[in-house]
């Protein structure tokens, strides 16, 4: 089964845009296999826009530009495989991509085809220049039967910014992951409203296919094609955008440069106990217990080990106490049951508590904590 869990990787658009290249790809690869992105997890390497040349070849192929590809895909392939990972290519359902190259309507089933025998393992697939009397649910349903007819297991990344409630159709026409927002930009603002307007869409993210609020910014610091160098995020918010991607349990593809990454940005990036969250195998979404001002979530989690995550987002501009009420958890006070808690950022024991608690966060700042139901 493909997409049992969130997908996990790396992409290279919003660092890169369209200056790609087989040198880039082959230094992301051995930097995620030394510096320990693979073993945590991060298994695609997905080439976005951009790889093509302008037209199709005399036998309607797509082509790889070759002055960024002189060695063609199969080969990078390859590399990639050779290296335990997999490999991700990007196309488009309109007639051109974002970036006005060639794309897939109309030749669904031979760049399916095509893809198979380079040995792509994941199709990133976006909806620019889509014609306005076709059907949208319809061109990805294509792309999908395409992908399955292709004679390779191949991850279906519909890439569709959102428009027509994906979450409501993407798992029917046979999706892995589905973009359900606009692009992501490297700034806090950004972070923000992606995340608070997939709240209430994630009940249908769930194993085998995932709500995707798109590519993590996490390491960028205003650098790179949607680096955003007047509005910094910092450490602190990238912790808050990378906790809230795990704590919503959906995918997790790495926008940074893993080559050049900071200590701060790769240590979380690499966070055990943030990954194994958000890839926890009963993929279910968080219950919100309460959300003051709408900027305020305090969530909890089902986890598949009996226990929960407790999840506090100060995504607010101020100081604030984030209180946790039992009552409003499933957990009234005359219940007798209360919960042991722990710092998942720390490893710090809390204690049982129950009735309620406050803790008091700065803005943009997060609280993730690990609880288990135990009678007081
Ligand atoms: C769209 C997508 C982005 C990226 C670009 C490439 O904007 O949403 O993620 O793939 O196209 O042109």
């Amino acid at each position: 089964m493909l997409a049992k869990r969130p997908p996990m990787g790396f992409n290279t658009w919003n660092t890169f845009g369209g200056n790609i290249s087989e040198q880039l790809i082959i230094e992301t690869c051995d930097a995620m296999v030394e510096k320990g992105y693979r073993d945590a997890g991060y298994k695609y390497i997905v080439i976005d826009d951009c790889w093509m040349t302008g037209e199709r070849d005399k036998n309607g192929r797509l082509v790889p530009d070759p002055a960024k590809f002189p060695h063609g895909m199969r080969c990078l392939a390859d590399y990639i495989h050779e290296r335990g990972m997999k490999f991700g290519i990007y196309s488009c359902a309109g007639t051109r991509t974002c970036q006005g190259l060639p794309s897939s309507f109309g030749h669904e089933f031979e760049d399916a085809r095509t893809f198979a025998e380079w040995g792509v393992d994941f199709l990133k697939y976006d909806f620019c220049n889509f014609p306005e009397r076709a059907d949208c649910k319809l061109a990805y349903h294509t792309m999908s039967m395409a992908l399955k007819s292709s004679g390779r297991e191949i991850l279906f990344s519909a890439c569709q910014w959102g428009r027509e409630e994906p979450w409501k159709w993407m798992r029917s026409i046979g999706a892995h992951m589905y973009r359900s927002t606009g692009d992501i930009w490297d700034n806090y603002i950004s972070i923000r409203d992606i995340a608070e307007s997939q709240f209430e869409n994630l009940p249908t993210n769930a194993s085998g296919c995932f709500n995707d609020p798109d590519m993590l910014v996490v390491g960028m610091y205003g650098k790179g094609n949607v680096g955003d160098s007047e509005n910094r995020v910092t450490d602190e918010e990238y912790r808050t955008h990378f906790a809230l991607w795990c704590f919503m349990g959906v995918p997790l593809m790495i926008g940074g440069d893993v080559r050049t990454m900071d200590g701060f940005s790769k240590d979380l990036l690499l966070n055990k106990e943030l990954i194994a969250v958000d890839q926890d195998e009963e993929c279910r979404d968080p219950f919100m217990v309460g959300n003051r001002g709408g900027h305020r979530p305090v969530f909890i989690r089902h986890m598949s080990d009996g226990g929960f995550v407790i999840g506090m987002f100060n995504l607010s501009d101020n100081r604030a106490g984030m209180p946790f009420i039992f009552a409003d958890a499933g957990l009234p006070y005359a219940s007798g049951v209360g919960l042991r808690l722990t710092d998942l950022f720390t490893g710090e024991d809390l204690g049982v508590k129950r009735d309620y608690f406050v803790p008091v966060l700065e803005k943009h700042a997060c609280r993730l904590y690990r609880a288990y139901l135990e009678r007081v």
